[in-house]
């Protein structure tokens, strides 16, 4: 059994069943082709064994490495971008205490690098690391990323300032491809630990590799519940391809059915603000998997209740081409009641004993009736409570619906062809070599 729910009862005010099923053919046949691996981006399915292919060697080698680099720091930087640090910081985020940062716990804190070139954010963490013991984790699987790379170059030179360059190679563990790449080149060269990220697994897929584990269990979380999670995601999910008992059949036709009833954004909701690098995740999974040939679903994100102060307003009342997934959480992990007071100068007293997280609930059901009634169908997902457990089921439905909803749109969902555009541009600008024609074009139109 599995714990994840999906129901989309509170979309059929927009589409009919027979929308919804009428994709069921297609979706078999889906099914069947990621299973013989006969699809679009077939050499990149690697992905789907994950859960039952990790080797209980690769898993004990992980957790005695990240136990290693636990001991050695205050501090843990994960450098890295896209699908080599939006998986690991999903999963350690949605674990973590809010005040991970300040709060004083076993864990080293994780602080993330490479994921922008901005100066001021690079420099405040140099600042930042000089006063702290720190570890570092690179991951890039081309190895040829412009963002971690130059995060690496600044914080290499730091750390073997800091520490020596014996002892920084104990503190630093790269990840990348087994056979080519500058960052593969630098390891073996520096003699850094490295794992290396499988061939036929796309970056925005990784999480269960040691991109997303290493760092989650540095974090001082629990990478065996979270590959049991997935792992029994994939089985419940092996069982039937029926949209009746099959969650991820019934999401993808869901919001295809919507997609082609003109909503054409989909809002992954939540009400937990944990969630909100989860929400990133997704929105790199689905947004690079599925928008291309101009064609797929926009994914945005919201966290509620705060963003309906912010972007309610647009929901409830603008443009009527979004729907909403709501990612329900249906216990909170801790207890706390709205207390009673005798002045009851708030007017708060009619909830006076209330658990926050039904005050919570209540929002979220008056919030899906409001946005039904505005014109925004809603798709639901929920599961008991966060726990590594239940975020490795939410992994790998995710990944699994976004693999057919790139087949049910016709388009290859392992590959990212249109992330070249801007790095080409940029590597004109900067006078890379090798670029030079495209340099004196770029100039030209400055
Ligand atoms: O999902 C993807 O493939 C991308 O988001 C990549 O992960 C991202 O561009 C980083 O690439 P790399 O790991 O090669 O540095």
């Amino acid at each position: 059994m599995i714990n994840l729910k999906f129901d989309y009862k509170n979309a059929l005010n927009f589409i009919t069943e027979s929308e919804i099923t009428k994709f069921q053919n297609g979706i078999e046949k889906h099914f069947e082709s990621l299973n013989n691996k006969t699809g679009k981006g077939n050499e990149f399915l690697g992905w789907m064994d994950l859960p039952d292919g990790i080797q209980e060697e690769m898993i004990l080698d992980i957790e005695a490495v990240a136990e290693k680099m636990r001991t050695k720091s205050e501090l843990s930087v994960v450098i890295g971008i896209g699908g080599s640090y939006l998986g690991a910081r999903a999963i350690i985020e949605s674990l973590s205490h809010h005040f991970h940062q300040i709060k004083t716990t076993n864990n080293p804190i994780v602080v993330y690098a490479g994921q922008n070139i901005s100066e001021d954010y690079l420099t405040d963490l140099l600042d930042i690391l000089d006063e702290k013991d720190y570890t570092l984790t690179v991951i890039s699987k081309s190895g040829t990323t412009t963002e971690p790379a130059v995060a690496f170059r600044l914080l290499k030179a730091h750390i073997e300032n800091k520490y020596g360059k014996e002892d920084a190679k104990e503190r630093i563990v790269a990840i990348t491809d087994g056979e080519r790449g500058a960052l593969k080149d630098l390891a073996d060269q520096e003699g850094y630990k490295t794992f290396i990220v499988p061939d036929d697994v796309g970056g925005r897929y990784s999480v269960l590799t040691p991109v997303g584990l290493l760092p989650i269990a540095i974090a001082g979380f629990n990478i065996r519940d979270l590959i049991n999670g997935a792992k029994n995601m994939k089985h419940y999910l092996a069982k039937s391809d029926k949209i009746d008992d099959n969650p991820v059949a019934a999401y993808a036709a869901a919001r295809n059915a919507l997609y082609n009833s003109g909503k054409t954004t989909e809002i992954l909701v939540n009400y937990e603000p944990r969630l909100y690098f989860f929400t990133e995740w997704w929105k790199q999974l689905y947004g690079e998997s599925e928008g291309k040939e101009n064609k797929g679903i926009f994914p945005a994100g919201v966290s509620f209740t705060t963003d309906l102060h912010s972007m309610g307003q647009y929901i409830q009342e603008g443009l009527r081409n979004i729907f909403e997934t709501v990612l329900s959480v249906e216990k909170p992990n801790s207890e706390l009641h709205v207390p009673s007071d005798e002045a009851n100068l708030d007017n708060l007293n009619y909830i006076a004993g209330m658990p926050i997280h039904e005050v919570n609930h209540h929002a979220e059901t008056g919030t899906t009736l409001a946005h039904i009634d505005g014109g925004v169908p809603n798709l639901k997902i929920s599961i008991p409570e966060i726990n590594e457990n239940n975020l490795g089921e939410l992994i790998y439905f995710y990944e699994l619906a976004c693999a057919v909803g790139g087949y049910i749109l016709d388009v290859n969902p392992f590959d990212q062809p249109g992330v070249e555009a801007y790095k080409k541009n940029m590597f004109a600008l900067l006078g890379k070599p090798g670029f030079e024609k495209e340099t004196e074009a770029i100039r030209k139109r400055l």
